[in-house]
């Protein structure tokens, strides 16, 4: 792929005071933009890399298919230590999607088929051949794409990207209540489920534990237009069908979303927009149709996005899944001040083939890049973004 030399920089807002923005409409093919030259490395994995997540600065977890391989990262790139398979329902999504770490580092979720299933680390990473610790069964989806777990770990929050024909096949949000025994073994106890809109993806927690905000990737069935969801985590404990607290329009195919360290500001994909979009968090609860205030060009079907250098930057994984011709695969950089400020235009550190999901290492100098159709690990020296 020759890089690009075109590189538009255009400052759209000057004022720290932003008004309100319509969300963006669908866009197919994003605009070229310019290439960083950053430290790159890969590792060569089995079969359609999907969830990532660091347990330490020395262990990652990948989910590849119906396996999850366990990942030596104290090398660049990452060395495969193990792996051990799961399987967890023949329907849906069978497969290993999202994953979620505990706190404590003690135990791992990954989103498969019905629910979620919690791994004990520590059997993991010594290589056991079932270091499985629990299953979470939904009931209201086969289709688990994220989990998210609560400040404290003990609620567990799975997306249903498809939910059922009882939920009229809208997406949920199934919440389970779990606990993890002294032997490692995780018991849970289904609460319920919340119907969102039609494709329900993305989810994650506020800094302080009491919002959790979910994507949809369409408002209904016929739409192209996705939402932003903000759902009260104690309703969600007790009575997840009433935690609905507001809904924000959030461009053509919302699929994953971020929350600022400081809590004030949403960051979503919004997949078929080719934007990354800002959504102020106050204004979400108190009038969400003013709330949008960022709408940042990205490269083609943005999909994953993780903060990095202590949230100065947001990384987009720009999947390009539908592979469209004449357009790139990347990892849009963006400067989040300046983006909050209404700058377009920035640059990319080239990937492999549908780069999908994120993950940071602890000491924040890794960034790990599930290629989803390269079957590669991209390890990225953030260390190098300036
Ligand atoms: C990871 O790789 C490093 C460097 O090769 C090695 O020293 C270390 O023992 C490995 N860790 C595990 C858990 O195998
Ligand atoms: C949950 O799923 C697991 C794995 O398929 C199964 O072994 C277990 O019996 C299920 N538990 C319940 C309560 O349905
Ligand atoms: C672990 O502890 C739980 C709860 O006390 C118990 O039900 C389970 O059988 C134990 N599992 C093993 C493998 O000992
Ligand atoms: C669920 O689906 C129905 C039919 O497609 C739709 O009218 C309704 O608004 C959806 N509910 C939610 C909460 O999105
Ligand atoms: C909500 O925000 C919209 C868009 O900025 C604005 O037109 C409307 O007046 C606001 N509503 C209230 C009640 O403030
Ligand atoms: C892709 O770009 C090439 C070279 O500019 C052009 O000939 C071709 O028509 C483009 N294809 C599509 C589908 O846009
Ligand atoms: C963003 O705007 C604020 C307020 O005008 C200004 O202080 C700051 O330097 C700007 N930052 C960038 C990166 O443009
Ligand atoms: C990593 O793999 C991708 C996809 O095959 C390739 O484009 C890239 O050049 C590789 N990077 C390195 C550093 O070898
Ligand atoms: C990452 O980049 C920094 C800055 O250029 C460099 O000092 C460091 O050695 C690089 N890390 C690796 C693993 O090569």
């Amino acid at each position: 792929m020759a890089p690009s030399l075109q590189f538009f920089v255009m400052t759209l807002a000057s004022t720290a005071i932003v008004s309100a923005l319509s969300p963006p409409i669908c866009q197919t093919v994003a605009p070229l933009q310019k290439v960083l030259d950053i430290q790159t490395a890969n590792l060569t994995i089995d079969n359609a890399p999907f969830g990532i997540i660091y347990a330490s600065n020395d262990i990652a977890f990948v989910g590849v298919a119906e396996t999850v391989a366990v990942l030596n990262t104290s090398t660049f790139p990452p060395t495969q230590l193990s792996s051990f398979p799961v399987h967890f329902g023949n329907t849906g999504f069978p497969t290993v999607q999202g994953l979620a770490i505990t706190r404590n580092k003690k135990t791992l979720y990954l989103s498969v088929g019905p629910g979620a299933i919690a791994v004990d680390v520590k059997k993991a990473v010594a290589g056991a051949a079932n270091p499985i610790a629990g299953y979470l069964n939904g009931t209201a989806g086969t289709t688990s794409i994220e989990t998210t777990l609560s400040l404290h770990d003990e609620y567990v929050f799975v997306t249903q990207e498809d939910g059922t024909t009882a939920t009229k096949d809208n997406g949920t949000i199934e919440v389970f209540h779990v606990q993890r025994a002294s032997n490692g073994s995780v018991s849970s106890t289904y609460v319920g489920y919340i119907e969102l809109g039609y494709l329900v993806v993305g989810s994650a927690l506020s800094p302080d534990g009491s919002r959790l905000y979910v994507t949809s990737e369409q408002i209904n069935e016929d739409a192209t237009q996705g939402t932003l969801s903000v759902l009260d985590v104690e309703t969600l404990k007790t009575n997840p069908s009433a935690a609905l607290l507001a809904t924000a329009g959030a461009g053509c195919g919302a699929v994953r979303v971020a929350v600022s360290h400081d809590g004030k500001h949403v960051w979503v994909t919004a997949r078929e927009s080719n934007k990354l979009l800002a959504f102020d968090a106050a204004k979400l609860e108190s009038n969400s149709s003013s709330a949008l205030i960022a709408s940042v060009q990205v490269g083609t079907s943005p999909v994953g996005l993780h903060f990095v250098n202590h949230g100065r930057h947001i990384i987009t994984a720009d999947s390009n899944r539908f592979s469209s011709p004449n357009t790139t695969t990347g990892l849009t950089v963006v400067d989040v001040e300046a983006a909050l400020n209404g700058t377009q235009g920035f640059p990319r550190i080239p990937t492999g083939l549908f780069p999908r999901e994120l993950a940071l290492s602890p000491d924040g100098k890794t960034l790990l890049v599930s290629d989803y159709s390269s079957d590669i690990i991209q390890a990225v020296n953030v260390t190098q973004l300036t």
